[in-house]
């Protein structure tokens, strides 16, 4: 399959628009990374997502729509607590789980009888929902297990001959994927942290539950709450391993080769003898969040092998930075 590269302008949105009206992939951004999107109202054209990026049959799309009014006709009824975040949050960088209705086929949700919506506040993103007249399914937009894809060329990386089209936007402000919310138990529960943080939901509905996944490894016995958490995630080529404490430099001097690479804080440069990529200050989870995914790819573009990388500290933000950290390295952690 040609894969067209189209310019982020109006035409180019409404010719991707056309794509999915007529049952293709667009690869778009939004504000957390790129989706690959389909028209989720077309069973038939959402199961052309999971063969094009390798993706699981039972790991379900997440729903985008551009306006909050569409909500209604996609969920069966919208708890009030899930009321009060979209009002609050949306559009933004959240997701929220809630009862299906008819309207939406068992190829998005894998069966489930839940599914996961969010509205995104990227105006290319907005625009291409409203050009396409359908709320568009859309995973990350990379081959399935790989980093999440943040720029244009992520995408051309991974999906070129395998999509009818990759719209070529700006690189993702956010840079990690939106933080999700299970909206049908009480309390309700976080499955995936993200820009939106914990300390902001519980604020808006008070006390929310972290379920387990979110920063531990699946025991083999236990419930899935969402199934992408049994899939691993995120993995760079090089092996990833983090270091927790205050002697990261010692420890990597000692430890590191030639050909590996560490992951630090800016506070760390000065002090490290090999290869270093700074994903941000130690207090800026934010800055940590936008570099994250790209700095895995690069990782293994400059060839390192063992990617030594500095724990962040889990408030805010940072909880979404750890929690694709431990994926990407297997949960290999070493404390010292
Ligand atoms: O920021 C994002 O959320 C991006 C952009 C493109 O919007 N999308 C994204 O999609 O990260 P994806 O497919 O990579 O992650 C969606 C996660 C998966 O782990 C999936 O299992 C889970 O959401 N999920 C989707 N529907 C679900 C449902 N009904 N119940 C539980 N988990 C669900
Ligand atoms: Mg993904």
């Amino acid at each position: 399959m040609q894969t067209k590269i189209l310019p982020n302008t109006d035409d180019g949105i409404q010719s991707a628009g056309e794509i999915i009206k007529n049952g293709g992939l667009v690869a778009f951004p939004t504000e957390t990374v790129y989706g690959l999107g389909a028209n989720a109202l077309d069973g038939k054209a959402c199961l052309k997502i999971y063969s094009a990026i390798g993706r699981a049959a039972d790991n379900p799309l997440i729903v985008h729509i551009s306006e909050i009014d569409e909500l209604d006709r996609l969920v069966e009824c919208v708890p009030n607590k899930a009321r009060v975040l979209a009002e609050k949050y949306w559009p933004g960088p959240l997701t929220l789980i809630m009862k299906k209705s008819d309207l939406v086929p068992n190829e998005v949700t894998c069966g489930m009888p839940t599914v996961a919506i969010r509205l995104p506040s990227h105006p290319t993103a907005k625009a291409l929902i409203k050009s396409a007249g359908v709320p568009i399914a859309a995973p990350s937009a990379n081959l399935s297990g790989s980093p999440s894809p943040v720029t244009a060329q992520h995408c051309v990386n991974d999906l070129t001959g395998r999509v009818e089209a990759i719209i070529n936007g700006d690189d993702c402000e956010c840079g990690v994927e939106s933080t999700i919310m299970l909206m049908t138990t009480e309390p309700p529960v976080l499955l995936r942290p993200g820009f939106v943080t914990v300390e902001q939901i519980e604020e808006a509905i008070g006390k929310i539950k972290i379920d387990d996944a979110v920063l531990n490894p699946l025991g083999s016995d236990r419930k899935v709450l969402s199934p992408g958490l049994k899939y691993k995630h995120y993995s760079p080529k090089a092996r990833v391993i983090i270091v927790e404490g205050d002697g990261f430099c010692d420890y990597v001097n000692k430890h590191a080769e030639s050909s590996d690479l560490a992951l630090c804080f800016e506070e760390d440069e000065q002090s490290l003898e090999v290869r270093s990529l700074c994903f941000g200050k130690a207090t800026d989870g934010e800055a940590q969040a936008h570099n994250i995914f790209g700095y895995l790819r690069l990782a293994d573009e400059m060839g390192a092998k063992t990617v030594f990388a500095r724990c962040p500290d889990s408030s805010g933000v940072g909880l979404a930075v750890l929690n694709r950290l431990l994926r990407a390295a297997g949960f290999e952690k070493i404390t010292l």
